[in-house]
């Protein structure tokens, strides 16, 4: 008898015109307020503009920290610490994608919690942090409901992974109109992130039976809408499914664990600054075909989640039809399909290799690789 812990933030708020609940939810925590997002897209799109009218609202007391990069690094998260102490803030309001919803997680543990982000790779926090309001404007990442947080330690080129239950946002706010923004290409590689989530979350050895009923709910919602949400970026009924089903996703990898997608991407983003849902992407297939044969039933099971009539058919059979039908969906995104279209080269695929070996979700992939197994799969896809 094992026993199985599912956690999620105390609250999710779901819903078109959500965002204006911001500022009521935030009030709960504190009057200092951080609006921690990305340097741009949020005051583009007029995402940023919401949050204050809606803490204007409440006369709540805030600044705002504009300066998350994509893939944030650890001197992002330094700065954002120094200035949260400064200024004694309460509560954290994090408007942006998975990187800025990372790097507000990390902010929030220093800050409480001393020492240097680079120290938590190892060590887990011994307290809470700043309490976490998390508005997510692409469908991805599942940040606001997960419990990790990847920073990139750009001197040793390398993205740390940062575990802790005390990493999961209070409250996620969740307003399809704030991701109809989203360019092409980026709803097309965060969805394929999230696709990812919830096929690795499934088949992880950590996947238990609440994440497995998120895993698959989120592999029907995005088999279904990702291509609508990427070649009709206005349909809000496939936006909407997109940014629940990335939802779903995050809550099972979250109480489950990715595998060696995750594993084998990270070198991919660390040495040649690949975003991480097209990395995935890339890699998705490839590893796909080599955890097949260690969990054919499963692979039946997302064979069917994804919309494959597996009647009749034999359960090898079916497995493969799994590989052949994610292959398609992505495919139909549009995105780049080959490593050297994305500035990749294979002079590091050893090192990489190495890299995504020592990783954590390496050690629950169904099947155990070695290093030239890894290299193989780079190469295939290069
Ligand atoms: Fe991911």
């Amino acid at each position: 008898m094992c026993a199985y812990v599912f956690q999620s933030p105390g609250k999710i708020i779901y819903g078109e015109n959500s965002v204006n609940m911001v500022g009521e939810q935030t009030e709960k925590y504190g009057r200092k307020v951080m609006i921690i997002t990305g340097r741009y897209s949020s005051k583009k799109s007029g995402a940023l503009d919401k949050i204050t009218d809606a803490l204007r609202a409440k006369k709540l007391d805030f600044i705002v920290f504009d300066k998350i990069e994509s893939d944030p690094g650890v001197d992002t998260v330094r700065q954002g610490v120094k200035i949260a102490r400064e200024k004694g803030i309460e509560v954290i309001v994090a408007l942006g994608g998975g990187s800025t919803l990372d790097a507000s997680k990390a902010i929030s543990i220093v800050t409480e919690n001393g020492g240097d982000i680079v120290d938590y790779e190892s060590k887990i926090p011994d307290m809470e942090g700043i309490p976490i309001i998390a508005v997510p404007t692409t469908a991805g990442t599942g940040s606001e409901v997960s419990k990790f947080s990847v920073i990139t330690d750009t001197e040793r080129k390398i993205k740390m992974l940062i575990s802790s239950d005390f990493l999961i946002p209070k409250v996620a706010v969740l307003d399809p109109e704030l991701t109809m923004t989203m360019s092409q290409g980026v709803t097309a590689a965060t969805g394929m992130d999230a696709f990812t989530h919830a096929i690795e979350a499934y088949i992880s050895k950590a996947a238990q039976p609440m994440s497995d009923i998120y895993a698959v709910k989120a592999m029907r919602i995005i088999s279904s809408n990702l291509s609508k949400a990427v070649l009709k970026g206005d349909d809000i009924e496939a936006r909407k499914n997109m940014l629940i089903g990335q939802m779903y996703a995050g809550l099972a990898f979250s109480n489950s664990s990715t595998a060696l997608v995750h594993s084998m991407s990270r070198p991919i983003g660390a040495y040649y600054g690949v975003a991480h849902g097209l990395a995935n992407a890339l890699l998705l297939t490839e590893v796909m075909k080599f955890n097949r044969a260690a969990c054919q039933e499963k692979f039946r099971n997302i064979a069917r989640a994804v919309g494959e009539n597996v009647d009749g058919k034999s359960v090898r059979e079916s497995s493969y039809m799994a590989v052949e039908s994610v292959k398609n969906i992505f495919l139909d995104t549009g995105l780049p399909t080959r490593l050297r279209d994305v500035g990749v080269d294979k002079e590091n695929f050893k090192v990489m290799a190495e890299d995504a070996l020592k990783s954590k979700t390496t050690e629950l992939n169904p099947r155990k690789p070695d290093v030239k197994q890894l290299v193989e799969i780079y190469e295939g896809i290069y």
